[in-house]
């Protein structure tokens, strides 16, 4: 049976780590220009309704460089939802290509792309979840801490798409996962419910930043306004302003701590050039890991390893 990647535990802890074992192999072939070429005569069909700059160069990059060759489709191109509906744009994509990668606005509508194509669906990012991000995320927390033991990271923000995929790598891998947001921003009440119910980690849903960070191993956030939200930025800024990742915030975990943010920041509101530019900032690792835990989850999903 075909296999797609929508949620972070679509796959098992086993499958988890063994991707993020399979990333580490691929990034070394990469970094020593290996002649490695798995996906030579194949296609990745890339479908936009969303901007993006690391979404699409790593998925592009990536794949050209094992050897295939990727479509970047734009919000114009396909119109998904719109101009066809998901369910047709599956089975027709699915007779030309190997693999779709879709970055999306209705979730709904990549569970249809993935019901009806007959070729793996990757989730580039949805209004609810952002799977390969949090992928490319924990690889880069076990590079740098080189094991996973005890690992508390605190999302100070919006509890956003990134924020729902946190939760449910938390039902895969046992986390301290703390979301520190305002009190009508915090993440899906159902997916903070399947995290908790899946018993292996702790999950605490707080509005102090002060109160989450003391003990944390990584600090994480994001924009304020999400896109498709960016009309209410304005807005969210009086109930955000006391959620900014700042030297302070960073110096109150009383340890080393590393900072991460998905990019793109929006430097002055969620973060500012101090914490970004400091040395335990690990957002451009987290970048590049982008290419490299995806290049490793279209492996697994084609069964190429
Ligand atoms: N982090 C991330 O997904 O970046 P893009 O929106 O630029 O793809
Ligand atoms: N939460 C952000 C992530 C961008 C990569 C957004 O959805 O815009």
């Amino acid at each position: 049976m075909k296999k797609d990647f929508i949620h972070i535990d679509d796959f098992t802890n086993d499958e988890i780590m063994q991707i993020l074992n399979l990333a580490v192999e691929v990034k070394a072939k990469f970094k020593r220009r290996e002649n490695y070429k798995p996906f030579k005569d194949h296609t990745l069909a890339m479908i936009f309704a969303k901007p993006s700059a690391r979404t699409r160069i790593s998925f592009e990059t990536g794949f050209c460089r094992l050897g295939g060759h990727a479509l970047y489709l734009n919000p114009n191109d396909i119109e998904l939802g719109k101009r066809e509906p998901p369910k047709d744009v599956a089975r027709v994509i699915s007779r030309y290509n190997d693999i779709i990668m879709a970055r999306l606005f209705d979730h709904a509508h990549i569970i249809e792309l993935a019901k009806y194509a007959e070729i793996p669906v990757i989730n580039g990012l949805t209004d609810y979840n952002h799977p390969c991000q949090v992928m490319a995320d924990i690889l880069t927390i076990w590079e740098k801490r080189r094991h996973l033991d005890g690992l508390k990271v605190v999302f100070v923000g919006d509890g956003n798409n990134v924020v729902n995929s946190w939760l449910r790598l938390a039902m895969r891998l046992p986390l301290h996962f703390v979301c520190a947001c305002p009190k009508n921003y915090t993440p899906d009440n159902q997916t903070v419910q399947l995290a908790r119910d899946a018993g292996i980690s702790t999950i605490e849903i707080v509005n102090d930043p002060f109160e989450a960070v003391p003990g944390a191993d990584v600090v994480y956030t994001d924009v304020w306004a999400s896109m498709g939200q960016k009309h209410e930025l304005a807005a969210r800024k009086k109930h955000f302003e006391n959620f900014q990742v700042t030297s302070r915030l960073m110096d109150a975990t009383g340890k080393t701590t590393y900072f991460m943010h998905c990019l793109p920041a929006q430097r002055g509101l969620e973060t500012g050039d101090d914490v970004i530019e400091s040395p335990n900032s690990i957002i451009f690792d987290q970048a590049e890991n982008r290419m490299h835990a995806q290049n490793a989850i279209m492996l697994k999903l084609t069964d190429k390893v």
